[in-house]
């Protein structure tokens, strides 16, 4: 729970205001905790002009990074470079091309702890991270993949396995050899012959964001701190990818998971391939045509 020091509260209510669980009240001009929710989000310990106010469960450490100095002021609404916001989110590519370069692990820390900015359902927090640190790791990891895909080729260049499956009401395998069979197949013959990697396109690292099944919205979580550090791995001078086929890997074969030794309750919700570029962009790109409707108004 909350520790407020009523020496120092000057009573001023705001804690009370940002409060999303009606946790505090004012007794005797002085902030006191007499809710018995209190969900960590650390509103009021950021609001309480006198410091008065702390959260235990909060750790001073997780805004502490190695790779850059961080200003521990909270930035007031407005006053942040909109125009190179838009400029980093655009210039964010998926990166498909890496130098062998190393990734130091002091970074890829600093980028979880930049993940885990994201806000959470009901702030439970329960993401889960894992890192495949280097190239090494990556490869043995894809080796494991790779059987999987192999064996999904495999049964859907059946035309009897699949059609038979559509006719029973699954059109699943045959959706996938169409769109994905020829693709995979390919992949499969480079990487088995030490050719280009199409899996993770050489990224020389791995996180795999994942989450509790506990959490209120276990996949947004995940999804949003996913966000953060993409975006952060090119302000950071990282290329980085999200890899779609490790996720139905992980969903659709239990070897994968035992693999990472994924306890069972939790999920992953997005692997990210990571590394040093070996591409550059001399413009952005926009995007299709953006379907937006404003309702009722
Ligand atoms: C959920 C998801 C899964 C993806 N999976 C892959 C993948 O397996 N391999 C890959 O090369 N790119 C993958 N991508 C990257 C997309 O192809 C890419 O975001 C899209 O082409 C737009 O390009 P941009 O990210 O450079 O803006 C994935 C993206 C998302 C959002």
């Amino acid at each position: 729970m909350i520790e407020i020091d009523q020496s120092t509260c000057s009573g001023c209510e705001a804690c009370l205001r940002v409060c999303p669980q009606q946790t505090i009240s004012i007794n005797d001009n002085k902030a006191t905790v007499t809710g018995t929710r209190c969900m960590a989000c650390g509103h009021c310990m950021s609001t309480c002009p006198s410091e008065s106010i702390k959260v235990p469960e909060i750790e001073e450490g997780t805004k502490k990074f190695h790779s850059f100095d961080f200003d521990n002021k909270w930035l007031p609404y407005g006053q942040f470079d909109i125009a190179k916001l838009v400029s980093l989110m655009y210039s964010r590519r998926s990166t498909r091309n890496y130098k062998d370069s190393h990734i130091d692990r002091k970074i890829l820390k600093d980028l979880i702890k930049i993940g885990a900015t994201a806000p959470s359902g009901t702030n439970s927090q329960l993401w889960t991270f894992y890192v495949l640190p280097t190239r090494d790791a990556v490869v043995n990891f894809g080796n494991e993949v790779l059987k999987f895909y192999e064996k999904i080729n495999n049964m859907s260049s059946k035309f009897i396995v699949r059609k038979g499956l559509k006719m029973m009401g699954n059109g699943e395998l045959d959706n996938y050899y169409d769109e994905y069979f020829d693709l995979v197949n390919d992949g499969i013959n480079d990487w088995k012959q030490g050719g280009k990697d199409r899996l993770f396109h050489g990224a020389t690292a791995l996180i795999l964001v994942g989450s509790k099944n506990a959490a209120s919205c276990p996949s947004d979580d995940a999804l949003l701190a996913t966000q953060n550090i993409l975006l952060a791995a090119h302000a950071m001078g990282l290329g980085s990818c999200l890899i779609g086929f490790v996720i139905k890997a992980f969903e659709k074969d239990k070897r994968v998971r035992q693999y990472l030794k994924i306890p069972k309750d939790e999920n992953i919700y997005s692997a990210i391939a990571l590394g040093y570029p070996d591409e550059k962009y001399h413009r952005p790109t926009g995007r299709k045509q953006i379907p937006v409707t404003f309702l009722m108004g």
